[in-house]
């Protein structure tokens, strides 16, 4: 996802660009640039990799001016190279942009025929050549700017910036987050708060099609049909300091050490005693006769887990669906349905696409996210918190177990309210549940031990997940973790699965890492695991005690873990897998926190 702000501020803004985009790279890019106006000049500087190429290049060739604007590129149309890097320039205008113009060649097309040829393969060159051709033909920055816009289909954040306008930005949001931050006789504009957190805490979320009209003094915001209106300026309670590393190596590695504090944290927020105290208008799982349960990723694995949750607990039907393929197979939605969404950032494109599917179905939209102010949640009639923090690292993590936390919570409710669960059975599950934490750092201990696995992981070429039940998720979500972050193939199955075509995977090069605590489903998945040995297999068993004592003796390598009962081990898994994802990325040299052609959160389809 790129990553876009904007100053109009009282000193020079180039490094104050770059310490914002710093604050960006969490989203994952390949390029970056600014572009500023000084006395009158709009000029840029744009490098391919890292920000640290752009710093660089400043230094050598510095770009004065107190006023900017900057990106961070992940490249959609057109390679990562110098030439596609925004801001996009085209005579007296600059643009930067986030999402994508889906009618930028029929526009482009269209600027040829008028002698207009543009540099890059962007769809973002397009918008700066189009508002240059309005201003061409008299219109002024703010009348050229709406035009263009108006002319634009698809998703966009867009911040534009004029040759001779010192003190005047214009913003655009259409399906892209945007934000307008407030300072003192500074204003800015940025792609979340986070961007802005070392500026300003005052911040206003634009809203989907608004046109933001920024000087130093105002801001002047008008809605999808030009009318003039007033959004909220809200404190954003975000120390800088949750935004860096505060000393970790990597921001994977904060924050897989931050889960126990912020699940503990998590819980305070949720229970009163033993009462799951859901914030909003009740949710009664009386009225509701099926959950609908959407989602990308990793969020989607917390979807699968919850699936065993919410039927085996509450006896409640739960169909579960990847966000990219729900709304395309239009599923009916049938009545007393609930429509749940998760998503870490809250922007998924996908994921609320699959929720404005869901907005006229479904009796009630509930979210699950971590971003209080994102899209989904403002979309949404329950937007339900995981207060996981502001999590960095593309590859998630502390996000995942307070997904979890809050739909075992969910869960849970739904099985007092349908008369499947006593008080006493609530109180006894939360008991373990408020215990988590600690087991969470025990289970952290093991990390040396599955550091040792990571390095001869670290020299396969493939590598397959086992688990049944609450672990077949956690089977998905290790092999998302260790593929996305170690560049190595890993592929997940239900155990059972095994023998119905991946066992002809099996030989001593492929690593199979079996999630087993010792449950009803232990013996069956440690037949499986007989059938990988018996073909040369190499097995790494993440289960606890009583597991290796039962099935540890010939397999490669056994992680043990705390015991915890059943239900509450999908939490507990998900810090081995982590782990053993990190310390393989370690060993290989890949970029943890940002793994190649990878983006925090997914903004386009
Ligand atoms: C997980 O490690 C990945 N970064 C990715 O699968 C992510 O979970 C997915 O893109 C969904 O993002 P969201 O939770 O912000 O919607």
């Amino acid at each position: 996802m790129c990553g876009i702000v904007g100053v109009l501020g009282t000193h020079e803004v180039a490094p104050i660009l770059i310490e914002a985009l710093k604050r960006l790279e969490y989203r994952g890019y390949d390029s970056a640039g600014i572009a500023t106006v000084n006395d009158g000049v709009l000029d840029r500087r744009r490098a391919v990799g890292k920000l640290v190429n752009l710093s660089d290049l400043l230094v050598h060739d510095p770009l004065a001016g107190k006023s900017g604007i900057g990106h961070t590129r992940w490249a959609t149309h057109g390679a990562p190279t110098t030439k596609n890097a925004h801001p996009h320039q085209s005579g007296p205008v600059a643009v930067v942009h986030n999402g994508i113009i889906e009618n930028f060649r029929e526009l482009r097309a269209e600027l040829a025929a008028l002698g207009m040829t543009p540099v890059s393969e962007t769809d973002t060159e397009t918008i700066a050549m189009l508002t240059q051709h309005y201003m061409s033909q008299g219109l002024g920055p703010i009348e050229a700017a709406n035009e263009t816009i108006d002319r634009l289909k698809g998703a966009f954040a867009l911040v534009f910036l004029f040759q001779g306008e010192g003190d005047l930005m214009i913003a655009a949001r259409k399906g892209s987050p945007l934000a307008v931050g407030h300072g003192d006789g500074e204003m800015y504009v940025g792609s979340d708060a986070i961007a802005l957190a070392t500026l300003t805490d005052r911040i206003t979320y634009l809203e989907e099609g608004d046109r933001a009209f920024v000087t130093r003094t105002s801001v002047e915001i008008r809605d999808s049909e030009g009318r003039l209106v007033n959004r909220a300026i809200k404190q954003i309670h975000m120390d800088a300091a949750r935004v860096d590393k505060a000393g970790y190596k990597h921001f994977m590695a904060k924050e897989i050490a931050e889960q126990p504090t912020v699940l503990a944290d998590a819980l305070r927020g949720y229970l009163d005693g033993d009462t799951i105290s859901l914030p909003g208008e009740p949710l009664d799982f009386t009225k509701i006769e099926r959950l609908t349960l959407v989602a990308c990723g990793t969020a989607f694995y917390a979807c699968l887990t919850a699936k065993y949750w919410f039927e085996q607990l509450a006896g409640l039907p739960v169909e579960v669906d990847v966000a990219s393929e729900f709304r395309y197979r239009e599923p009916p939605i049938t009545a007393h349905t609930v429509a749940l969404f998760v998503s870490q950032s809250g922007e998924t494109a996908d994921t609320l696409a699959a929720l404005r599917y869901c907005k006229d179905k479904a009796d009630k939209i509930v979210s699950v996210v971590n971003v209080a102010e994102s899209s989904i949640a403002r979309e949404s009639d329950l937007a339900l918190p995981i207060h996981a923090g502001v999590e960095v690292g593309v590859a998630s993590t502390k996000a995942f177990t307070c997904q979890l936390n809050v739909l075992l919570l969910l869960a849970l409710k739904a099985a007092v309210d349908r008369g499947r669960m006593t008080p006493e059975a609530l109180a006894e599950t939360l008991a373990s549940l408020r215990a988590l934490p600690g087991v969470l750092n025990a289970a952290m201990d093991r990390s040396d031990d599955i550091n040792q696995a990571a390095r001869q992981i670290a020299e396969a070429r493939d590598v397959l997940f086992l688990g049944r039940g609450l672990m077949y998720p956690l089977a998905l979500e290790g092999a998302l973790k260790l593929k996305e972050i170690s560049y190595i193939h890993a592929e997940a199955y239900a155990s059972g699965e095994l023998k119905h075509g991946p066992i002809a995977l099996i030989d001593k090069s492929v690593p199979v890492v079996v999630m087993a605590p010792r449950d009803a489903l232990f013996d069956k998945t440690v037949s499986n695991m007989q059938e990988v040995l018996a073909r040369g297999g190499k097995v790494l068993l993440i289960t606890d005690a009583a597991g290796a004592a039962e099935a540890g003796q010939d397999v490669w390598k056994t992680i043990i873990l705390p015991e915890v009962p059943s239900i509450l081990s999908p939490l507990l898994y998900a810090i081995p897998a982590q782990l053993l994802a990190y310390h393989t990325a370690i060993a290989k040299g890949t970029d943890v926190d940002q793994p190649r052609n990878l983006a925090k959160s997914v903004t386009v389809e």
